[in-house]
């Protein structure tokens, strides 16, 4: 059975989901201030990384990653669920603009969601 990553699309999805996601959360004024220290290769890199995982696809992050990966900004910029609201919203918007039905929509944001006590380190 192939993955949901691969079912999506594989790497190319990712490439062409990077664009978009990246677009609509430096154009949302409730979270750009997140990205705004972080330079410009990372934030791609993040961006890749961030899809990858949603999708379901080989990466290399865990739940430990991903907490340290976002303690700082828990603590020192006040990240919560309602910025994490925002991501998911517009992981959803990306994935609806390319087309990809609600099914498969549905199954990223429960990967995504699956990361939430990491990412908020509750
Ligand atoms: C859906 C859950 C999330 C996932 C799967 C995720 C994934 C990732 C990954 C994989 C990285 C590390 C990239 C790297 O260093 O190579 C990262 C870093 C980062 N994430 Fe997230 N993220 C999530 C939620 C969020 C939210 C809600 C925000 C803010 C609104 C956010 C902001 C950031 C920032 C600013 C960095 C870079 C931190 C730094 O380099 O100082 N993330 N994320």
């Amino acid at each position: 059975m192939s993955s949901l990553y691969d079912t999506l699309g594989g790497d190319a999805a990712v490439n062409a989901a990077v664009d978009i996601f990246y677009r609509r959360v430096l154009a949302d004024s409730y979270v750009k201030r997140f990205f705004e220290g972080v330079d410009m290769e990372r934030q791609a890199g993040k961006q890749k990384a961030f899809l990858t995982m949603a999708f379901g696809g080989p990466n290399n992050y865990t739940g430990k990653d991903m907490r340290e990966g976002h303690r700082h900004l828990v603590k020192n910029m006040g990240l919560d669920d309602s910025h994490f609201e925002h991501i998911l919203a517009h992981l959803r918007s990306t994935l609806a603009e390319l087309g990809v039905g609600e099914d498969l929509i549905q199954q990223v944001i429960d990967i995504a969601e699956s990361t939430r006590n990491d990412v908020l380190d509750k």
